[in-house]
């Protein structure tokens, strides 16, 4: 049984069109509508994914289209429209293009879809998600974006094959930016409940936080000619389920903080409990001083790239 009437997804590249097909196959919504600017694209992809239902067994109803008028009446929106990396770009690279694409969605937004929870996925997504809240006029709960759940997906597995278990044994949280500085809580990280450092050595621990951060980039440089969107539009599709069917799950994404953890007009990867209101609470872990200290080093990253942001002339209002 379907979890809410529509969902909208904004951009139909290698993210956009995968998270499509998982939402579809997962039943989540009567429609998915997939939008992008490129004619055919989004046309194309939706018919393509729909022609499958008859062997897959779904009943979504898939359709595609450039006009963003077609985001009216979704229950959810997941914006993934802009450009991607390339090997040798950080994600803030991408600022100023994506930051105009993200901020003409927002409006489009606010105008035919105010009661949609928004989940951002462009990068960088602090930021963006930031942006996005900023131009819908949305209530920041329902504006989130997605990080810590791909970075703490990668770190899971890293985890689980490092010691030949089950990957759904492993949980885990990283928290802060979706960037160089994000921060693998590891004293909330455990087997089925037995504590990481309880299983591993400390240079095997070291060695998987490393490779964790560095999780995107280790994808950008094999592909060669964008980023990954398997993983990112498995994590993306879990949010969606999370809210679509009101799960109230407690996972890592980058939320909108007034006040928590000490910080206040910022997006960043915290613990939340994820429901169809959107961000329901922000959960408010005590961090070990490195662990704090790092997640401020987050803060301060995410915060210097809102800077930029402000100075940009399509970014009035930007704190
Ligand atoms: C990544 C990109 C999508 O981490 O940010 O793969």
């Amino acid at each position: 049984m379907a979890g809410v009437r529509k969902i909208a997804v904004l951009g139909a590249g290698n993210i956009g069109g995968t998270l499509a097909q998982r939402l579809a196959e997962s039943d989540l919504a009567n429609d998915v509508v997939l939008i992008d600017i490129i004619d055919g694209l989004p046309q194309g992809k939706a018919l393509d994914i729909q022609e499958s239902a008859p062997v897959i067994g779904f009943s979504t109803r898939m359709t595609g289209s450039t006009d963003l008028a077609a985001v009216a009446g979704a229950d959810i929106v997941v914006e993934t429209a802009g450009l991607a990396r390339k090997p040798g770009m950080s994600r803030s690279d991408l600022l100023e293009k994506n930051a105009a694409i993200v901020g003409g969605h927002a409006e489009a937004v606010r105008l035919h879809a105010p009661q949609a929870v928004v989940i951002v996925v462009t990068n960088p997504v602090d930021v963006m998600t930031y942006w996005f809240r900023a131009r819908s006029r949305l209530p920041a709960a329902h504006v989130f974006g997605e990080s810590g759940t791909l970075d703490t997906a990668r770190f899971r597995w890293f985890v689980a094959e490092a010691l030949r278990v089950a990957p759904r044994d492993v949980t885990g949280f990283v928290l802060g930016t979706h960037g160089d500085t994000m921060v693998p809580i590891l004293s909330l990280t455990s087997v089925a409940g037995v504590p990481l450092g309880r299983l591993l050595p400390a240079d095997k621990i070291a060695a998987i936080v490393e490779r964790t951060k560095k999780g995107g980039g280790e994808i950008v440089e094999l592909l060669k000619m964008g980023s990954a969107y398997y993983a990112p539009s498995a994590t993306q599709a879990e949010l969606v389920r999370a809210v679509a069917l009101n799960e109230r799950r407690l996972l890592p994404v980058t939320a909108n903080l007034d006040g928590e953890y000490g910080l206040k007009d910022l997006c960043l990867g915290v613990p939340v409990i994820l429901g169809r209101s959107g961000v329901e609470r922000i959960v408010e872990v005590e961090l070990s001083p490195d662990e704090s200290t790092a997640f401020r080093a987050s803060a301060d990253a995410v915060r210097s790239d809102l800077q930029i942001l402000a100075a940009l002339p399509t970014a009035p209002g930007v704190r």
